[in-house]
């Protein structure tokens, strides 16, 4: 029998580091504490989220309560954004090439062209984003600079300050989103770009991959104009947001479980990082984008004369899954490229080696 197909196609945490056992425990003293409020419409009006939530993450972002504003998921929270960002009439959204596929179909749903500039291993590259915000002032500049989905790659310092410094010379927002921040398995935490300037930059935050994606709590923090539009429109579309992921997730902060979720995260992942990063190198060289530090992704650009499609086929019937590359890339892949983009955070190492070595067979052939 044939083993089964090796899985590079989602960034879902592995069983293994959600606290479910500590989560059914606070559920069930939040029910105890709290019925009636998770079992009734939350109040309606500048509702910006539960309150306990909203004092817990800011006090962990070191900022005023009335600049948090929770939705349900950080996705969610991006749409919303992204409404109030490029209002009626659109605009230009300035992302990383490669950038989150799903933040960029967000973006033009909403009326967005969204605009990729290139991303190297330690960011985004600075000179080629100045060229084109120089012609024209984009509505916003959308980043993760922390172990980015798709590629891994952290942005360093430097290229932080320089984001922060252009964006401060051309007049534009700033939204950085923060889901793997605080999974670091190597290196020291950089600024975030909110410390670096707090008055241009909106960051967006998760606790899928800090606590659990199944309570569906994402915020935004930004100054409190921004927050009071985000809640009316939130208002608008679904009310509030569900009282009961919100209160657990609020005891879960107050009572340091979040802390104790990203250190079971980081200690299991870790492992897996470092050995898929020395697979990675055997396999595919200094073709791999970035050795990440953190996160749960690492890249692959390879050289190959194969189109896609055929690429994705051939690795389907040598057993691995790959979501399409192309995919990430607003402008299309460069040219004489594949992008692979391997979640190491679900796989043994073994079946993240044997992955690799597969895929590196496809293109050789
Ligand atoms: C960069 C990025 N932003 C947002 C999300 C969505 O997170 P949430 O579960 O909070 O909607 C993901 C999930 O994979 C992600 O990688």
């Amino acid at each position: 029998m044939s083993p089964s197909p090796v899985q590079f196609t989602r960034g879902v945490p592995p069983e293994e580091v959600l606290l479910v056992d500590e989560l059914a425990k606070i559920t069930t003293e939040v029910l105890a504490e709290r019925p009636t409020e998770v079992f009734q419409y939350p109040r309606i009006g500048g509702n910006l989220g539960d309150e306990r939530l909203r004092a817990a993450l800011a006090a962990r972002h070191g900022v005023d309560p009335r600049q948090v504003f929770v939705g349900n998921g950080s996705l969610q929270v991006l749409d919303l954004l992204s409404q109030l960002l490029l209002g009626p009439g659109g605009g230009d959204v300035v992302v990383e090439s490669p950038t989150y596929d799903r933040a960029g179909l967000i973006f033009q749903r909403h009326g967005g062209r969204v605009l990729g500039v290139p991303l190297n291993g330690d960011g985004l590259d600075v000179e080629r984003l100045e060229a084109l915000v120089a012609r024209r002032r984009p509505a916003f500049l959308y980043t993760i600079p922390d172990f980015q989905n798709p590629s891994g790659a952290c942005a360093s310092e430097g290229n932080r300050r320089a984001l922060v410094d252009l964006a401060e010379r051309h007049d534009f927002p700033i939204v950085e989103d923060t889901p793997y921040r605080r999974l670091r398995f190597r290196g020291v935490e950089q600024p975030a770009l909110s410390e670096l300037a707090p008055h241009r930059v909106i960051t967006v935050g998760s606790l899928s991959k800090v606590l659990s994606p199944g309570l569906r709590v994402g915020y935004a923090i930004g100054d409190p104009g921004l927050v009071a539009g985000l809640a009316e429109l939130g208002e608008g579309t679904y009310l509030t947001p569900t009282p009961l992921s919100q209160a657990v997730a609020a005891r879960c902060l107050e009572l340091g479980v979040v802390d104790s979720a990203v250190a079971t995260a980081v200690s299991f992942l870790k492992p897996r990082h470092d050995a898929a990063v020395a697979a990675a190198r055997e396999a595919f060289g200094d073709q791999v984008v970035a050795e990440p530090g953190g996160g749960y992704f690492l890249s692959v650009l390879a050289r190959s004369a194969l189109p896609e499609p055929e690429f994705l086929a051939a690795a389907a019937d040598a057993g691995v899954r790959l979501a399409r590359g192309s995919a990430f890339f607003p402008g299309g892949l460069p040219d004489g490229r594949l992008f692979l983009r391997l979640p190491f955070q679900a796989l043994p190492e073994a079946e993240f080696a044997r992955g690799v070595r597969l895929l590196a067979d496809v293109l050789t052939r």
